[in-house]
């Protein structure tokens, strides 16, 4: 009987040791330890047995074989679970140095193409970039731009009005364009002042080839002592010549804004001799100035602001404004 245990003892710790997977482990668990592995049929014979001290003796080494069998299982379940751990990381590892190592090169929009070289060239007149909020009072996007609230001028720009609690309905807008940033820079300090303010404007339109309700605009402001017209004529035909080339030139002609007076729209000549309109300019108007916070007896100034999108577009000839909304980066590609 003794020798039966330690040979049924033997081959459960060889078949623990060999399994090679948990799978394997759990075969051989109950093979080893079930009710008719070799050694649970051993400790059934014990009764039969009739010395009472071959009894005893074979129960102790039956309790210490399964003992050790159960440790072993123990152990060889924890190597194997840290082995298939193991395997599984390697498996499903990511090695990010594999995409690091192509990069897949981005484009910046055309309209932060645009943005940046209007920046760029500005900059090099000499301007500051300035900045005002998206939404703005209706009192910074209108009142203080020489529109009162029955000026028929509003009609021009088709406003979205932002509704939020506390607020007087109609008296929060999305700003209409980037003019609302020379109130709040007159505002902020004093003359003299040399700044351009792009950013994103939004007036109520549906979309088509040529109008989106998001786009943007730049905008310029300067107001120093004995600012004439011909300090705005000579400033836009310098940035047209900046920006577009030395062949362009540029032109003023007479229209209305409420906020400037006299005021006119700008246009480009291309080398080719045709003409592109570009965007509205004039001398700061007075009430605009002393809303700012400003003498118009002892400063003047000029303003300008065109729409960023259009002057792309006009550039890379692309014929749909909604192309360069749609997030393709084909698009994107291109330019
Ligand atoms: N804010 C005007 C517009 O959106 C453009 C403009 C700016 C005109 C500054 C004159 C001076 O149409």
């Amino acid at each position: 009987m003794i020798d039966h245990i330690r040979v049924a003892r033997e081959a459960a710790l060889t078949a623990i040791a060999g399994a090679s997977s948990l799978g394997d482990l759990a075969s051989v668990d109950t093979e080893v330890l079930g009710k008719r592995g070799a050694l649970a049929r051993l400790k059934a014979q014990l009764g039969s047995l009739a010395a009472i001290d071959e009894r005893r003796e074979a129960g102790r080494q039956l309790n210490d074989a399964l003992g050790a069998a159960a440790d072993a299982l123990v152990s060889r379940r924890a190597q194997l679970t840290a082995a298939e751990r193991a395997a599984r990381v390697e498996r499903e590892r990511l090695d990010l140095t594999e995409f690091a190592r192509k990069p897949r090169r981005g484009r910046a929009h055309l309209v932060t193409q645009a943005w940046e070289r209007l920046e760029d060239v500005f900059i090099g007149l000499g301007f500051q970039v300035a900045e005002g909020p998206e939404v703005e009072t209706d009192w910074h996007n209108f009142e203080a731009l020489n529109m009162g609230a029955t000026h028929p001028a509003r009609s021009d720009f088709d406003t979205l009005f932002v509704d939020h609690p506390g607020a007087e309905a109609g008296r929060t807008v999305l700003r209409t364009h980037t003019s609302p940033v020379q109130i709040r820079t007159m505002l902020a300090g004093a003359p003299p002042i040399y700044i351009i303010a792009p950013g994103r404007v939004f007036r109520r339109d549906t979309p088509d080839a040529t109008h989106m309700p998001v786009f943007h605009q730049i905008e310029g402001l300067v107001v120093d002592r004995d600012i004439s017209l011909a300090h705005l004529a000579g400033t836009i035909e310098a940035f047209t010549k900046a920006f577009f080339g030395a062949e362009f030139t540029s032109r003023l002609r007479p229209s209305y804004f409420p906020f400037t007076e006299p005021s006119a729209e700008f246009d480009i000549r291309t080398p080719a001799g045709d003409w592109l309109e570009l965007g509205g300019c004039g001398m700061v108007h007075p009430n605009v100035l002393r809303a700012g916070g400003i003498d118009p007896e002892e400063w003047s100034g000029f303003a300008f602001g065109f729409g960023i999108d259009r002057m792309a577009r006009e550039r890379h000839q692309v014929g749909d404004l909604r192309e360069m909304f749609t997030g393709d980066i084909r698009f994107a590609e291109q330019f």
